[in-house]
């Protein structure tokens, strides 16, 4: 499974890419909106610390100027994933954009039918919100099962970047159902590799070795 950040933080994604396993990164309007700073640099800027998908939202609501908008991202960097909405209008610009060659990540996905009209309309992938969903007392790893299922019982070319992710727990399930990206904010990709157990069973070899070196 990639694993994304989902930020528009530079500092964060610097660090987080240091490690070298992240394979992308998620943008959306607030994320962007948050960093108060111009849409293009920050993008330009993210696309030299991660060589990966880098999704970049439309914020028009019309077919023709979601295109526009997302030709224009799309000449930023080879690496730009345009993001549209999971709404009518969002569906023809996907169409027309993947016609051009152009990846699209169709956002805020809430329904297994929703999912299979992003994979119809040629999306190069589909981001469910979990988290969201989990929200308002649903089920969102139920979503990610059914919309991996549907993918595979169709052969859709279509990922599944799980979104909205809160927590570790997340990710874990969204590894056991398949999900092909999971996308997540920094604290909690910096969570994945935590546990007490590793650390206080460094800390004794550690004590030991020293008891060792004082024999
Ligand atoms: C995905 O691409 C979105 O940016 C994101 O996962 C939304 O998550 P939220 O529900 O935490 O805002």
């Amino acid at each position: 499974m990639h694993l994304y950040l989902d930020t528009a933080n530079v500092k964060e994604i610097q660090e987080g890419a240091s490690l070298g396993l992240i394979d992308g990164v998620t943008t959306n309007p607030s994320l962007v909106a948050k960093e108060g700073r111009s849409f293009k640099e920050m993008l330009a800027e993210i696309c030299q610390m991660v060589d990966g998908p880098i999704s970049a939202e439309v914020v028009a609501l019309e077919a023709e100027a979601m295109v526009k908008e997302g030709r224009d991202l799309a000449k930023i960097h080879k690496n730009i994933v345009v993001k549209v909405p999971l709404i009518p209008e969002g569906l023809r610009a996907t169409k027309k954009l993947a016609s051009e060659g152009i990846r699209v990540n169709v956002t805020l996905c809430f329904s297994p039918t929703q999912a299979l009209l992003a994979a119809k309309a040629g999306a190069w992938c589909v981001s469910p919100f979990i988290g969201r969903l989990d929200d308002v007392s649903s089920d969102g790893m139920a979503l990610i099962r059914q919309i991996v299922t549907i993918y595979k019982n169709y052969e859709f070319k279509t990922k599944v970047l799980v979104a909205s992710v809160r927590h570790p727990q997340h990710v874990v399930e969204a590894a056991l159902a398949g999900g092909d990206i999971c996308t997540m904010p920094y604290p909690v990709f910096q969570q994945l590799v935590k546990h007490p157990l590793t650390d206080n069973g460094l800390k004794k070899f550690l004590a030991d070795w020293e008891g060792l070196a004082k024999k």
